[in-house]
């Protein structure tokens, strides 16, 4: 069953029944302010950081789902009803939510009153604009009366949910004209307030909660909406609100635009008083009459338009199937720099409290933004890698507001600094830009602990070396990419955190995982130091990367697969032997992108024992027999059901590795199999199953062992969006930035015809034309290069500012 289409035309999806089978959203904002909003209008503000500069209150886990937003209603004789379909839940002579390239239009029409909301935050603003436009369709005049509504969060969000005891009192608004302030905190040590204007006068307000919902209500039926009447209420303390109450007279096909804002403002320290407790209005003014008019707003929203056309134009296909452009041309792109944007902080499955920036996270979602703005990957990296420490190692995770490593979670989680590497080299293979090695970079966020940009990926990789266990493959700490095996933890305390707790003495695990991606990152690196001239250290690097896969070899091979670990004691996970948990993904995707083994035929195997072991209708699961009893020795990973999560679950963000796997051997049909098993615009159909957006990637899939195989949670904020995107763009379609060109590979399902793609690569427009006649999967037979033959597949840097034509035959 389907909630709505795709209109690929606008980029958007649009959902025409509003009862999804779980609140579908959007994001809106690109840089510093941003909200969330779901297809009834549920969702929440904040700049910068969802949990220290929350603007909007928002209950997650909510009876009923999703309740608490931006909320329009429409008081129309008796009638009282949402745009959004919520709160009211009346129901509605038409609705529609269109969520778009961070947009998002809610049409909803009942009695011939027609309501359009536009949400949106125009490129660069600390606001959001909602421009709400109302058309009598009907042949009567009408007298209707609308009311808006937002709850003002305290700032802090997570205080903001426990610590009532002092916040019921702190709460402190002012209004002037048609424009709600809310200055909790202002008085001491905040110097920011936020506003809710409306650009007309209005009859009424209110920013008491209690007094304009009725403290025994529900959002669905407010006292003031219900009575049409709102109460002027100033609040002190308790909940402040902020709702405009307009009365509106339209003839029949008239219409009118109303342009809300949501707004938010620092104020130096001593301009924060226009008079003694009043605040510095001034701010607010200037940002209200920016967008004051339906054309001043019109604008910004075409700039949005015209930003995301620039965006997306950097990288287009056109392939024989309109579900596969869709993903690559808009909505996986368009993920890629959400997920950029937010890391894994605040979706509707991430509170926006518990998790800043992750330092491997973070590193990854950058390889599926880069080619769209690399000036703001660049500045990504430098703050990660600022989160560094001399060793290499580094703090798990990072506030975005204070851009400080989270000394609570803190690090030793082994595989995080070799993220580094893959960030960085990505970003100087799409520019070109060396420089970037130069900067220096503090370590610790310590400026005169500072080494060149280099000098921490030197650490990083020296991090894996100078960390080997027993059989001189890497310790794995508390964890590798996948944080629930805690090889090192042995937790019996319900009340300790598996991730943070203090682990065993020794701590000799090992990881396979981390194995395959230092020879990975580690060629890489050597591959680096080679074209910037340092030879010596490429080679001894080389040294070391050799070692690793000697290591592997000896090891790592259970005769069919690669290992997943060695445990603390030395006992091997992820083998036959084992009784559960015989075989893990992550080792099988790094081994085999890595190609260790691949002459003795370790890479064939090891992803022929994926297809046969992990592979399943709905994706491929992280390992197989899903744990059924709690390990000890595993840690997380066995505490949850089998079938979910890191227990045999399909996690998404893996799959794309047995992608990249598969294309070393040539496979294009099993790798584009398995892309076509997670990419959500192919499971569309099976929405009531599958419960998340048909338009963006999810974290999970239930596995095979699970008691709903194909349910899906924790979508959006996911490195599966980046993974996926550099999977199918890289190595199934095979166009992939180098350092001196563009390198084209493709390794395609051989039933297809061919197909094309445009790529702006620095400044130079490729129009790659790739014709597969003999229906091959992989392989090259000629290169024209604006009908010139090109005799490597590395495309080089051509003439900037230009269009050239580059034909690929396969063969
Ligand atoms: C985390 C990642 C981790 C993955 C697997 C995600 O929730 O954000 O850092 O690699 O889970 O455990």
């Amino acid at each position: 069953m389907e909630y709505g289409y795709f209109d690929d035309e606008n980029r958007e999806y649009v959902i025409t029944n509003p009862k999804t089978p779980y609140p579908w959203i959007n994001y809106l904002g690109n840089e510093d302010f941003f909200s969330l909003t779901s297809n009834t209008g549920g969702g929440y503000t904040f700049y910068k950081d969802a949990k220290f500069r929350r603007l909007t209150r928002y209950r997650y886990n909510n009876i009923p789902a999703d309740n608490g937003g931006k909320y329009f209603y429409i008081k129309d004789g008796d009638t009282i009803w949402s745009p959004g379909w919520k709160p009211v839940k009346t129901e509605l002579d038409h609705y529609e939510c269109r969520h778009g390239m961070s947009y998002t239009k809610f049409k909803g029409s009942k009695n011939g009153i027609e309501a359009e909301v536009l949400q949106f935050i125009p490129l660069g603003f600390w606001g959001e604009i909602q421009k709400v436009s109302l058309k009598n369709s009907s042949s009567d005049k009408k007298k209707i009366k609308l009311f808006s509504f937002i709850e003002w969060c305290l700032w802090n969000a997570e205080d903001d949910m426990t610590n009532f005891q002092r916040n019921f009192s702190t709460g402190e608004v002012e209004v002037k004209d048609s424009v709600i302030y809310h200055k909790t905190e202002f008085k001491e040590r905040r110097n920011h307030y936020a506003f809710y204007s409306v650009n007309s006068p209005i009859t009424g307000y209110d920013t008491d909660r209690e007094t304009f919902v009725g403290l025994y209500n529900g959002l669905d039926a407010p006292d003031a909406v219900f009575e049409g009447q709102s109460r002027n209420s100033i609040a002190h303390g308790w909940s402040p609100i902020a709702s405009h109450y307009l009365e509106i007279e339209l003839k029949p096909g008239e219409d009118k635009e109303f342009i809300f804002m949501l707004g938010y403002v620092e104020v130096e320290k001593d301009k924060k008083w226009e008079s003694k407790s009043i605040i510095n209005k001034q701010p607010a003014h200037d940002m209200i009459s920016s967008y004051d008019t339906a054309d001043k707003v019109n604008r910004a929203f075409e700039d949005l338009r015209a930003y995301w056309d620039n965006l997306l134009g950097k990288i287009s296909i056109e392939s024989a199937d309109p579900r596969l452009d869709r993903m690559v041309n808009i909505w996986n792109q368009y993920q890629c720099m959400v997920t950029f944007n937010m890391s894994r902080s605040a979706s509707f499955f991430e509170s926006g409290i518990g998790r800043g920036m992750g330092f491997r996270d973070s590193n990854q979602d950058l390889i599926g933004f880069v080619h769209q703005i690399p000036e703001r990957a660049r500045e990504r990296i430098y703050d990660i890698a600022s989160t560094q420490f001399e060793d290499g190692s580094c703090y798990h995770q990072y506030q975005p507001l204070t851009k400080k490593g989270n000394a609570a979670v803190g690090g030793n989680f082994n595989d995080d600094p070799l993220w580094l590497i893959l960030s960085t080299t990505a970003y100087i293979k799409e520019t070109g830009d060396f420089s970037l090695l130069d900067e220096m970079v503090p370590f610790d966020n310590d400026s005169s602990r500072a080494k060149s940009h280099f000098e921490h990926l030197k650490a990083s990789f020296y991090h894996v070396v100078h960390n080997l266990g027993p059989h001189k493959l890497p310790l794995i700490g508390r964890a590798d990419w996948n944080d629930c095996l805690n090889l090192n933890c042995f937790s019996e305390d319900p009340n300790e955190s598996f991730q943070t707790t203090e682990n065993q003495k020794g701590g000799t695990a090992e990881s396979l995982m981390i194995a395959g991606l230092f020879v990975v990152y580690g060629k890489e690196y050597v591959k680096l130091c080679i074209r910037i001239g340092k030879e010596d250290e490429a080679k001894e690097a080389q040294v070391h990367v050799d070692a690793m896969i000697e290591a592997v070899k000896q090891h790592g091979w259970d005769g069919d697969w690669y290992l997943r670990a060695y445990d603390y004691f030395g006992n091997k996970v992820g083998s036959s032997e084992n009784e559960e948990g015989k075989i893990f993904i992550e080792s099988q995707g790094w081994c085999t992108m890595a190609e260790i083994g691949k002459e003795e035929g370790m890479v064939e195997k090891s992803l022929n024992a994926v297809k046969k072991y992990l592979d399943c209708d709905y994706g491929i699961v992280l390992n197989y027999p899903a744990f059924t009893k709690y390990y000890i020795e595993y840690g997380e990973i066995s505490t949850y059901p089998a079938g979910y999560k890191e227990n045999g679950g399909i996690f998404c963000h893996n799959n794309p590795w047995i992608m990249i796997g598969e294309t070393m051997l040539g496979r294009g049909d099993q790798a584009y199999d398995y892309y076509t098993k997670i990419a959500p615009s192919f499971l569309e159909e099976l929405s009531e199953l599958h419960k998340v957006e048909p338009y963006v990637y999810c974290q999970m899939i239930a596995g095979k062992e699970a008691h709903r195989p194909g349910e899906a949670k924790n979508s959006w904020l996911s490195g599966t969006a980046s993974w996926n995107f550099y999977a199918i763009t890289q190595y199934i379609l095979g166009i992939r930035a180098e350092y001196d060109g563009l390198a084209i590979n493709p390794c395609i399902p051989a039933s297809w015809d061919g197909f094309k793609m445009k790529r702006v690569f620095r400044d130079v427009t490729y129009n790659i034309n790739v014709k597969n006649p003999e229906h091959i999967s992989k392989g090259i037979k000629q290169i024209l290069v604006n009908g010139q033959p090109v005799n490597s597949n590395i495309v080089p840097i051509l003439e900037k500012g230009k269009e050239h034509s580059v034909e690929v035959l396969m063969g």
